[in-house]
């Protein structure tokens, strides 16, 4: 090759790289947004998962028996937010998502029995920076398929070095039993290329019922149980 076009090809290379950058710059710039509100629900989630540790730790030292059996929070990948947000019609904005998506920010409360659900989100509720946006008590009225939960969607503040911010987190209070059939039930229904028998519809209400049936069942021993040693 002769010099020239060395140069030339060079400096061809030189303004393909710059382009690249400038266009990983604007890309870096224009998800920074999405980023920031991400980090906000983190934060919102983080704040509501410490709520529920606190009311566990005081009614632990209160009853003498930890209500909540676990925590588990997540926050909503990009691709279902995506998915979420063009199955609904809404524009893919930060601020729509903020506006139109409740379920950003989700913490699942695993508690030992029925009764605690109602506890806590009792004691939740009734704290004065919780506010509440929408409640679906699935325990009372089970959806058809048998699915059983308490779900909350709360508003929250949370604290930055410049600004409060009020950020919603969706709280779902269930049983171990609740919990384990609806695992198991996501799993079964997800299986690629299951075809809609009605059977094992049928099944899973059924396993749901005998959930139910357990959760009363234990709740019952625990509250003998718990009137005998108070009797001693
Ligand atoms: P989504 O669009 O899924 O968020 O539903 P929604 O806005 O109608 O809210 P809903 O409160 O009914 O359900 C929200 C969440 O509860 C879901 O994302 C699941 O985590 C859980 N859920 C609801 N129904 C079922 C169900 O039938 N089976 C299982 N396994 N989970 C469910
Ligand atoms: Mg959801």
């Amino acid at each position: 090759m002769e010099l020239e076009a060395i140069y030339t090809q060079l400096t061809a290379d030189f303004i393909e790289q710059l382009k690249d950058q400038k266009v990983s710059a604007i890309v870096r710039e224009s998800i920074r947004p999405y980023k920031e509100l991400m980090k906000y629900y983190k934060c919102a989630m983080m704040e509501v998962e410490t709520k529920f540790s606190v009311l566990s730790e005081e009614l632990s030292m209160q009853y003498d028996r930890n209500p909540i059996e676990s925590i588990r929070t997540r926050l909503k990948s990009p691709e279902s937010i995506r998915e979420k947000m063009v199955r609904r019609g809404y524009p893919l904005t930060v601020e729509s998502i903020e506006e139109n998506l409740n379920d950003i920010a989700g913490v699942r409360v695993i508690c030992s029995f029925p009764s605690d659900i109602y506890a806590l989100a009792d004691s939740i509720l009734k704290q004065d920076d919780i506010k509440l946006i929408q409640k679906k008590d699935y325990i009372k009225n089970p959806k058809p398929n048998g699915y059983r939960s308490l779900h909350l969607i709360i508003e929250i503040p949370i604290y930055l070095h410049d600004q409060k911010k009020l950020m919603k987190v969706e709280v779902q209070l269930r049983t171990i039993s609740m919990d384990w059939w609806a695992s198991l039930e996501h799993k079964i229904r997800y299986k690629k290329g299951l075809p809609n028998s009605g059977f094992i519809e049928k099944e899973l209400i059924e396993c749901a019922e005998m959930g139910e049936a357990l959760d009363a069942r234990m709740e019952r021993l625990h509250n003998m149980a718990s009137d005998l040693i108070e009797e001693d």
